[in-house]
């Protein structure tokens, strides 16, 4: 059965080699999805050659348990291994027929990385986003060909999150929305047709629960009660596992783009940052960043101690 808003499948691409801008966490797991479901070349990129490296070895070291744990035979495992290829010269990108971007969450930087790789690729190629939460059609702006880019977002973990949302903007051509829609179930994958707005659908939703918690906290209920209440809802994580999950970072952009859209209706991620000033329920890495809420609530539990 064809998703609801998919138009019809015999308009998709063949897709032979994936191109993907970004080797940090995120790119890596689309890479090792790609490969992995789609049996096709896969190239990754990103600033500097250290950067890819680490791509590479984070893709080879997964590829090397999942045939630990007896789920790639040794030959499957080597077929994959040579199939992803890292760069810094964008013009290997030139064969690639679905590139798609894992950079930096701003319009700007991807509005950049897409105009380096479109003069190099074939007038046909599709283009894809992974942006959480920015407007696809401001990301295309300044493209020659913004009707061949698609809104293609993943969620976390890549790897077992069932989800694609596919994101329709005003240009976008029939070609491109169902070649998203072929390789999303070609990755296995249930992919939804979401209007360009700003997160989509889910991170709307999950913009409130987290923007709620944070607030709650603030206004002086424990994290931890927080967490209490929303557990027996019988969700997979609560609301600061899910910050943990998706990152400090990442999860104060969608708050802070949803609360750009809608003052009326989202907090910005302030609430956050308020929470980080209090020592007792949260943890800092080694840069004095905010790291491990949910560790953080179970030492609320354990000592008792709350704000
Ligand atoms: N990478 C790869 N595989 C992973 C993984 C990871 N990081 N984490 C878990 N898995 C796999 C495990 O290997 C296991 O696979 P198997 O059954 O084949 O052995 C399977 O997932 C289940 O793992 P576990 O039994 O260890 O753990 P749980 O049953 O507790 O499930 C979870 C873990 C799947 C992460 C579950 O807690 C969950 O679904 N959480 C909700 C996640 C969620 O809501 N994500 C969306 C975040 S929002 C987002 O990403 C959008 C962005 O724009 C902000």
């Amino acid at each position: 059965k064809r998703p609801v808003g998919a138009p019809d499948k015999s308009l998709a691409k063949k897709v032979a080699k994936v191109g993907i801008i970004g080797a940090g966490l995120m790119a890596s797991q689309f890479a090792l999805l790609f490969v992995r479901k789609l049996q096709v070349p896969v190239l990754i990129t990103d600033l500097d050659q250290a950067r890819v490296d680490k791509g590479l070895a984070y893709i080879r070291d997964e590829i090397g348990k999942l045939e630990a744990k007896g789920r790639l035979d040794g030959d499957s495992a080597n077929r994959l291994r040579a199939l992803v290829h890292g760069t810094t010269d964008k013009t290997e990108f030139a064969d690639c027929d679905f590139v798609i971007e894992a950079v930096f969450e701003e319009v700007g930087v991807k509005q950049q990385v897409f105009a380096e790789i479109e003069p190099l690729i074939a007038d046909d190629a599709i283009l894809a986003t992974n942006t959480s939460s920015l407007s696809v059609e401001e990301i295309g702006a300044k493209l020659a060909h913004p009707e061949r880019l698609v809104g293609f977002h993943f969620f976390n973990p890549v790897a077992v999150m069932p989800l694609i949302e596919v994101v329709k903007t005003p240009t976008v051509t029939d070609a491109a929305l169902s070649t998203a829609f072929v390789v999303a179930k070609n990755l296995g994958k249930n992919a939804i047709l979401t209007a360009d707005a700003p997160g989509f659908v889910v991170n709307r939703l999950l913009a409130k629960v987290m923007g709620e918690a944070a607030r709650a906290v603030y206004e002086g209920t424990p994290l931890l009660t927080v967490e209490k209440a929303f557990a027996p809802l019988g969700l997979p994580m609560t609301p600061f596992q899910l910050i943990d999950l998706v990152g400090w970072k990442v999860a104060a952009h969608v708050q802070d783009t949803m609360a750009g859209a809608f003052p009326d209706r989202f907090f910005a991620s302030e609430n956050f940052h308020r929470l980080a000033e209090l020592p007792e329920v949260v943890e800092k890495d080694k840069n004095g960043k905010v790291t491990g809420w949910s560790k953080s609530a179970q030492k609320v539990l354990e000592t008792g101690s709350a704000p």
